[in-house]
């Protein structure tokens, strides 16, 4: 595994460990699945990915407080997935947050919005043994909040129910799938997968929105998003972002005393231990 070390300076009597994971993208398939699913387990999966997870999981288990996943550990909705997800997510180690692939049929199959989300949470009855939406867990002094934003929006529920989390009065550590759109990253992010390519960051105004119209519907901000991701940005409580999605590592400031973790692809080895003090 590629360990990435980072240190978050909050003023903490005893020092946090953690380890954040994302983008593990698993792929099983068995018996209970039919053609297509074994097809995408076939054409996604691999052994090295599973044997990444594990490694994740046992490092943070020897050397940190907690691991938090943002999600897509699974790559698409299967029965076997689902046991193995789980699986995993009764590790009292283990803090999830879902993304945009726990909720995904067949990759790509269609435009995915709160109707095909709600029909794939139905297919996981009884779920997966987490909140898949939101999520709380106050561990060493510090609040980590757990926020489903996989498909670039917030609802206003996520938004009250966090409210409730800040004013706990705690340091916020708030765990999403996609990251907030912030400038430097924004530039990196196109610098790196090249002119015209599409961003994937929430809360991206117009002139931020990817080319391809079917991109930019999906990510154009909706509802109160760009409300909420200003609250976010406002709120001193809050003092850092964990996030995956665009399958790099970037770190920057989203605000005075607010960092942004974007850590790259857990199914690649990628983990980034980060020491909260
Ligand atoms: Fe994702």
């Amino acid at each position: 595994m590629e360990l990435i070390k980072s240190t978050l300076k909050i003023g903490l009597e005893k020092p946090l460990k953690i380890l954040h994971v994302t983008d593990s993208h698993i792929g099983l398939a068995d018996e209970r699945d039919n053609e297509r699913k074994h097809a995408l387990a076939n054409r996604f999966a691999s052994p090295e990915r599973e044997k990444y997870f594990y490694e994740h999981l046992a490092y943070a288990r020897d050397y940190c407080d907690l691991m938090v996943h943002t999600g897509d550990l699974i790559d698409f909705t299967s029965q076997a997935n689902f046991d193995f997800a789980r699986r995993v997510l009764a590790d009292e180690k283990v803090f999830f947050t879902a993304g945009n692939h726990e909720f995904s049929r067949y990759v790509g199959e269609a435009y995915e919005d709160r109707a095909y989300k709600m029909n794939s949470f139905r297919e996981m009855m009884p779920g997966l043994g987490a909140p898949l939406f939101f999520n709380s867990r106050t561990l060493g002094g510090v609040n980590f909040v757990g926020i489903d934003d996989s498909y670039h929006q917030f609802e206003p529920w996520q938004i009250t129910r966090l409210k409730k989390e800040i004013e706990k009065g705690l340091p916020v550590v708030l765990c999403l799938h996609a990251p907030l759109f912030e400038q430097s990253l924004y530039d990196y992010h196109i610098e790196r997968d090249g002119q015209g390519s599409s961003s994937y960051l929430v809360g991206c105004d117009e002139d931020h929105l990817p080319d391809d119209e079917w991109r930019a519907i999906e990510i154009r901000p909706r509802g109160i998003t760009s409300e909420a991701v200003d609250f976010i940005k406002s709120q001193p409580r809050i003092k850092a972002v964990l996030a995956g999605h665009v399958h790099f590592s970037f770190v920057s400031e989203l605000a005075p005393g607010m960092t942004q973790f974007v850590t790259g692809v857990g199914y690649g080895g990628v983990a980034r231990e980060i020491t909260i003090e």
